[in-house]
């Protein structure tokens, strides 16, 4: 008895197993993110880890990482809409922000990762 319910259990983790991979392929847009932000929760680099940033108000996502004064102050909230613009253009968005990113040309790419960030749970 005892067998089978651990039996039981190994099998539900080889089902889980790549449900979870899935969620975490990052789209080849995001190559270009790579060198700057991590998607392990609290894992910072130049730039500050973006696990479980969509939705929450620029520069409070991980109190630990030194955003610049202007990120903070600026008061926009990561949703599709603000993240489009900024990933197109982030000086434009928030003005003095330390984010070296020319910016996306096509909107799919920004599309794309606005989706995989959505994955990224802290
Ligand atoms: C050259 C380094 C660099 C690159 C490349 C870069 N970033 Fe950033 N990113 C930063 C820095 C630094 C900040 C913090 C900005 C500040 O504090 O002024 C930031 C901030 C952010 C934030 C806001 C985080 C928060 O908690 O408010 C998001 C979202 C973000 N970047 C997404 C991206 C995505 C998506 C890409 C790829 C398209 C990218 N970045 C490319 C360095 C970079």
């Amino acid at each position: 008895m005892m067998m089978n319910k651990m039996l039981g259990l190994a099998f539900a983790a080889l089902l889980l197993a790549p449900v979870a991979a899935n969620a975490a392929d990052a789209p080849k847009a995001f190559d270009k993110c790579k060198a700057c932000h991590k998607v392990e929760a609290g894992k910072h680099g130049v730039g500050p880890s973006l696990a479980g940033v969509y939705g929450t108000k620029a520069g409070t996502n991980y109190p630990d990482f030194k955003y610049s004064p202007a990120h903070t102050a600026s008061g926009v909230t990561w949703d599709d809409a603000t993240l489009t613009k900024y990933l197109e253009n982030p000086k434009g968005v928030i003005p003095g922000n330390r984010m070296v990113f020319a910016g996306f040309k096509d909107e799919a790419d920004a599309k794309a990762v606005i989706e995989y960030l959505k994955t990224l749970k802290k």
